[in-house]
């Protein structure tokens, strides 16, 4: 079979799922990924060329993957956040932009001196990885119960090149030996049920631990609010993601006696996404 030909069928079977928004683009990185080309230089290849049926058993296999939900990046073993390279599989949260744009926001801080950063709930390594490469004088620890996610964000420090703590444990039996200057969470926050549905439907293919926030989707929040509490230090900034309907229960959790919310921040979509509260007592 030639590239062309096997392109087209791909295509045209990606093509009957209402959920995939670019056939074309999504074969295109399939078929990069097993031919070992970069996507641009893959657009350079001959459609004559003759394909091995390795290639192509494989390539429809990850076509059938992807038409029973599994997402491109888990497909393709790698996810593009930032700008670096991620590691990811079925384990962890596939990253999302919403996130680039709360590593956007810490970054803008331009705090250029040695401080404490706890990243809850690293997952892939998205924000403590993305953070520690472009701030090296920061001090940055991960938090993550998940041994195999942890295994993944091993992976991504390394080949990241960057110096991040690694802590497995579970957030609400954590009990630091020290302060932070900034908590960054990116948390799992979907209500139980709307999880279930989620999956069921194969909206998600992530792990229920990434999003699973309680009955409703709060737990973490009102954790975060009796940790930072403790162990914030004055002046400190907590800086989360939420669902986009959620900021009037991230106002009403955390405005309290030794907190304040300073903003919430629309992501790039419009949306409510990132909240901002600040240790004042
Ligand atoms: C929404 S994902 C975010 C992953 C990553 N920070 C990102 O933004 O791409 C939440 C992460 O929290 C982890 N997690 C869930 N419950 C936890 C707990 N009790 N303690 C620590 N981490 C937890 C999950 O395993 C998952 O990796």
């Amino acid at each position: 079979m030639t590239l062309g030909d096997l392109n087209k069928q791909l295509i045209e079977i990606l093509s009957t799922c209402l959920f995939v928004e670019s056939p074309v683009t999504e074969v295109r990185l399939i078929l990069s990924k097993l031919l070992k080309k970069t996507p641009s230089s893959f657009l350079g290849l001959s459609l004559q060329m003759e394909i091995d049926r390795e290639v192509k058993e494989a390539a429809f296999q990850f076509v059938n993957e992807r038409k029973n939900g599994r997402s491109v990046a888990s497909i393709l073993g790698f996810r593009d956040f930032y700008d670096l390279q991620f590691e990811v599989d079925d384990n962890v949260l596939i990253p999302r932009p919403e996130t680039e744009f709360l590593v956007e926001y810490v970054l803008n801080l331009n705090i250029d001196k040695e401080i404490r950063v706890l990243d809850v709930g690293a997952g892939s390594g998205t924000i403590c990885v993305t953070v520690a490469k472009h701030r090296p004088k920061w001090n940055v620890e991960a938090l993550e119960v998940s041994e195999k996610a942890i295994n993944i964000l091993k992976r991504n420090v390394d080949s990241n090149n960057v110096n991040v703590n690694i802590i497995e444990k579970d957030f609400f039996n954590f009990e630091p030996a020290h302060s932070y200057d900034l908590i960054l969470s990116n948390p799992p926050y979907i209500p139980t049920e709307d999880v279930m549905q989620l999956l069921a439907r194969h909206d998600a293919d992530d792990p229920m631990l990434a999003l699973d926030g309680g009955s409703d989707g709060l737990i973490f929040y009102r954790e975060l609010k009796e940790f930072a509490e403790k162990f914030l230090n004055i002046g400190g900034l907590l800086i989360m993601e939420h669902g986009f309907d959620q900021k009037k229960s991230m106002h009403e959790i955390f405005n309290s006696a030794l907190l304040c919310v300073v903003q919430t921040l629309q992501d790039y979509a419009g949306l409510d996404r990132v909240t901002i509260v600040k240790k004042i007592g």
